[in-house]
């Protein structure tokens, strides 16, 4: 994997994507001022991402779930890591809503202080890894392995945007009481969206009429969102990548345990070995298969 260096960039031992990275900002991340009201969606990559920006993008502004407004969901809760040279954050007006990838070590000081309220979003590593592999032969983000064998072996090693995964739920969970902190399961999302959004509304101190939540759970659902321009990423990997691709591609499946479809017998057994050495004693639940 000798192109991923030229690919991603690694800084204080994270990787980042290369294109999208403004040094200067990361090296001040640790001051950015933490407003008591931001809320921050926390994902390793492609464990719903997405979805949850949509969610809190429907619940925090009314033009959205009304239609009201033409703006994209990646403006309206953007990565705090990636859209520092495009959004004067200072100027933003509150609540502001963020996305990021950072892992738990890498965030600005004031989270820690328990100003504003965190959600992290986790799915099982196999989906995820799954999903990741598609994504990156699909989009050329960076230099991936174009079999699942060779993506596995880079993925478990960490070499990917995002590193390891197994460090960045474990280093989050391990220091979740440093933080304000919701975890929320990708699969409990998908089997119950309602009460999911529930749950987040609650951590959110949202109260939200029927009338609100049928439009949230209405539009945040992966038909409505696939066949939305604002809520896909279409125009956003667009600019980015720079060619049409095919519509409704950053959502994908959305589904739980498509992992069968792609892995090998031999292949699932090593994935569990080192599932099970890296993840001993950590308590959170995993879903694999519906
Ligand atoms: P698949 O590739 O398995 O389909 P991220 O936003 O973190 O990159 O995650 C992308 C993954 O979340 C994709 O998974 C995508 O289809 C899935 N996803 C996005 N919106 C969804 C929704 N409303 N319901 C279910 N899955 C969704």
């Amino acid at each position: 994997m000798e192109d991923l260096e030229r690919d991603l960039l690694k800084f204080k031992g994270f990787y980042f994507q290369h294109k999208a990275f403004d040094t200067g900002f990361l090296e001040n991340l640790d001051d950015f001022e933490i407003r008591d009201d931001d809320v921050f969606i926390v994902t390793y990559p492609k464990s719903g991402t997405i979805w949850c920006q949509q969610i809190l993008s429907l619940i925090y502004f009314r033009e959205h779930r009304k239609r009201t407004e033409n703006v994209e969901t990646s403006y309206r809760v953007p990565f705090l890591e990636y859209c520092s040279r495009h959004i004067d954050f200072g100027k933003t007006p509150s609540p502001r809503l963020f996305v990021t990838h950072l892992p738990y070590y890498l965030v600005p000081r004031g989270l820690k202080d328990k100003k504003a309220k965190i959600i992290y979003v986790y799915r099982n590593p196999k989906d995820v890894m799954c999903s990741y592999f598609h994504y990156l032969n699909t989009y050329p983000i960076f230099k991936a392995a174009d079999s699942i064998e060779a993506f596995m072996k880079q993925y478990l090693e960490g070499k990917v945007l995002g590193s390891l995964w197994f460090d960045h739920i474990r280093g989050w969970y391990k220091h979740r009481n440093y933080f304000n902190i919701q975890f929320m399961m990708y699969e409990e999302m998908k089997k119950d969206l309602r009460s999911s959004v529930l749950k987040l509304s609650k951590f959110l101190s949202k109260d939200l009429s029927e009338e609100t939540m049928d439009d949230v759970v209405r539009q945040a659902s992966f038909e409505n969102m696939k066949d939305d321009p604002l809520a896909n990423n279409e125009n956003m990997l667009y600019r980015h990548v720079g060619s049409k691709l095919q519509e409704g591609h950053f959502l994908r499946k959305g589904t739980i345990g498509d992992w069968k479809n792609h892995m090998t017998v031999e292949q699932n057994e090593r994935f569990d070995m080192i599932f099970q050495k890296q993840m001993k004693d950590f308590p959170l639940q995993f879903i694999w298969d519906v």
